[in-house]
């Protein structure tokens, strides 16, 4: 009888998904879902919060990999500074301001320049005149301020921060993404094989800090299924993620690299895998309801379509990838990164469609703001 009462008392996953404020039990309880009908009631409470909370919208941002040569060796990535397999490439100023041009006249409202991680005066002045010029050349009827551009490059210095805001031009449509990978300390020594170094996680919520206070919309996010990770570190990771008050998050599975030093420690089995990401991301969306969540391209290097999966999980932006095909082949973080062959243009109208089969339209021509920085700035 006490049993039958007890049980009654359990929260059910349609019970949890309907809360607005969750207990870490709930967290882990959504977390570990992998009954399919439980599945499927998570993800839709995920896609109709996204609908209510930021709108039926996908953002677009062009992805542009121009370089990948980096001064870090962080175990996971294929393109850490250890591995001398991969021959290193950086793109020409005049290359890359022809792809963020590309992405501007195909309607896309924003761009994200990602390369390796520099810190030497000569990268950090590339950055800033690339920065300058593509705000000057991409002023245009459609796009009044210019592309919205994301950095994605690494622990900088505050007043580096300061610099590349300024030469972006742009301030409404100003951001960074810089994971802090997982909020478990040891973990995050183990990932960068640095115990200590420059303070390890610590130095990375300073930069984070450093970011917000330089004025950009700040993004961060982690890798799922490290090996070691547990359902708790995840659990850990959402509460940083409002701890840190984040406008945008990008997430996705952790996938082995053949260029990276942690091929022994394996990875978890693809579907399970697939499973955990979607639930994170979905779980993510409950608790933090007004932020932009990225559909990593990890996800599709696990699955076909898996972007899409993200989508339909509580994803509103996803990251074309419009780096030229030449060097495209030498930025491969993790195994059977997709896209590889494909032309920009190619993968254009295909993606469209697949995102309206969604239920989601693609915003063009649009910054894409994340709903979470205006409500806290009130731009
Ligand atoms: N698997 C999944 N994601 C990876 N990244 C780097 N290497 C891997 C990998 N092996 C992600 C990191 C980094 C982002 C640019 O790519 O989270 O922050």
């Amino acid at each position: 009888m006490k049993l039958l009462k007890l049980f009654k008392k359990m929260k059910t996953i349609s019970d949890i998904v309907k809360q607005t404020q969750f207990s870490d039990d709930d967290i882990i309880r959504l977390l570990s879902v992998t009954d399919s009908q439980e599945a499927e009631i998570l993800r839709q409470a995920a896609y109709d919060r996204t609908t209510k909370t930021v709108g039926n919208n996908v953002y677009y941002r062009g992805l542009i990999e121009f370089s990948n040569i980096c001064t870090l060796d962080c175990r996971y990535c294929g393109i850490r500074k250890s591995n001398h397999n991969v021959p290193r490439y950086e793109l020409d100023k005049d290359t890359i301001v022809a792809a963020a041009l590309w992405a501007a006249e195909n309607h896309y409202g924003s761009i994200c320049l990602q390369s390796g991680e520099r810190r030497d005066p000569k990268f950090i002045d590339f950055v800033t005149d690339i920065l300058k010029t593509i705000h000057q050349k991409s002023v245009s009827p459609t796009l009044p301020n210019g592309l919205g551009i994301t950095l994605s490059l690494g622990e900088q210095t505050f007043e580096v921060y300061k610099q590349w805001a300024e030469a972006s031009g742009n301030p409404m449509g100003l951001r960074y993404l810089l994971r802090f990978e997982t909020s478990n300390p040891e973990l995050f020594d183990h990932l960068h094989c640095a115990p200590g170094r420059e303070k390890g996680l610590e130095r990375r919520y300073e930069a984070l800090a450093d970011l917000r206070k330089a004025g950009y919309q700040v993004g961060s996010g982690v890798m799922i299924g490290i090996p070691g990770q547990t359902l708790e570190d995840l659990c850990q990771d959402i509460r940083t993620f409002q701890k840190l008050d984040l406008d945008m998050i990008g997430m996705g599975p952790y996938i082995t690299s053949e260029g990276g030093d942690m091929l022994g420690e394996g990875m978890m089995e693809k579907n399970a895998l697939m499973r955990l990401a979607l639930n994170m991301i979905a779980t993510t969306r409950l608790v933090l309801p007004d932020i932009n969540i990225a559909a990593a391209t990890a996800l599709h290097a696990l699955e076909d379509n898996g972007r899409e999966k993200g989508i339909l999980h509580g994803c509103n932006v996803i990251m074309p990838n419009i780096t030229p095909r030449v060097v495209r082949k030498n930025y491969q973080l993790y195994a059977n990164k997709p896209f590889i062959e494909q032309e920009p243009s190619d993968t254009n109208l295909y993606l469209q469609q697949s995102i309206q089969k969604t239920g989601r339209e693609v915003a063009l021509n649009v910054l894409g703001s994340s709903k979470h920085w205006k409500n806290r700035t009130g731009l």
